[in-house]
């Protein structure tokens, strides 16, 4: 895949380490269903073209998500990163950009799909916690996973610390993710995911910092 598109609703750190990590391909936009998304200045600011697709100005899901992938198609995206991008996408959408649909999520999936995944850890009291870039599968939060990174859980920590123990792993692996995907390293094959090179996706599949 050459091209690539960055969906935002926020902050856009993940963004950000995604365009600083210099892809092979190019990102042909950074869309947000939010115009007021902080991200949208920064992805700007760095000369890479912009585009709003508000969802309160569609009267349905899917109305939003017909409008959101020909918006995509527009601007020629063939990997789409969904990057803190916080709207549920329906079943068509999902099966419209299978296998180039991926999401990052801050737990270690299966453990903590939705919000909140950090209180929830905390709550559940695990002593390790973490993040996953998967394919997007119809089902919320639940597709082939790529890879994860790990990170401990410690006494005394609030959401807040742990989230941002979590989120510099984040940038550390959504680009490691996205490369693979875009030199076709790795890729979606009947609902599983297939690496290339074994060595290499072990070395990647599983990220534990020091
Ligand atoms: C990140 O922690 C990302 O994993 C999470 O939102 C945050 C966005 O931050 N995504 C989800 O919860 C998706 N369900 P960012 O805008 O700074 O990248």
């Amino acid at each position: 895949m050459n091209s690539y598109v960055i969906l935002i609703s926020g902050r856009g750190s993940n963004m950000q380490a995604l365009l600083e990590a210099r892809l092979p391909g190019q990102c042909v936009a950074v869309i947000s269903n939010r115009p007021e998304a902080a991200g949208l200045a920064w992805a700007a600011s760095r000369g890479v073209p912009t585009r709003v697709v508000d969802h309160r100005q569609y009267p349905s899901r899917e109305a939003f998500d017909t409008a959101l992938a020909e918006a995509i198609e527009r601007v020629g995206g063939e990997l789409v990163l969904l990057a803190g991008f916080m709207r549920i996408l329906t079943p068509d959408f999902v099966a419209h950009f299978a296998g180039r649909l991926i999401n990052i999520h801050p737990s270690l999936l299966p453990a903590f799909p939705g919000l909140h995944t950090h209180e929830a850890a905390l709550a559940a009291g695990v002593r390790v916690h973490g993040c996953t870039v998967h394919f997007v599968t119809p089902a919320l939060d639940c597709g082939p996973i790529i890879i994860q990174a790990a990170v401990p859980v410690l006494a005394g920590d609030t959401p807040d610390a742990l989230a941002a123990r979590v989120l510099r792993q984040e940038h550390i692996i959504y680009p490691q993710a996205a490369r693979a995907v875009l030199e076709g390293r790795c890729r979606l094959v009947d609902g599983r995911v297939v690496w290339d090179d074994d060595a290499t996706s072990a070395d990647l599949a599983l990220r534990v910092p020091a």
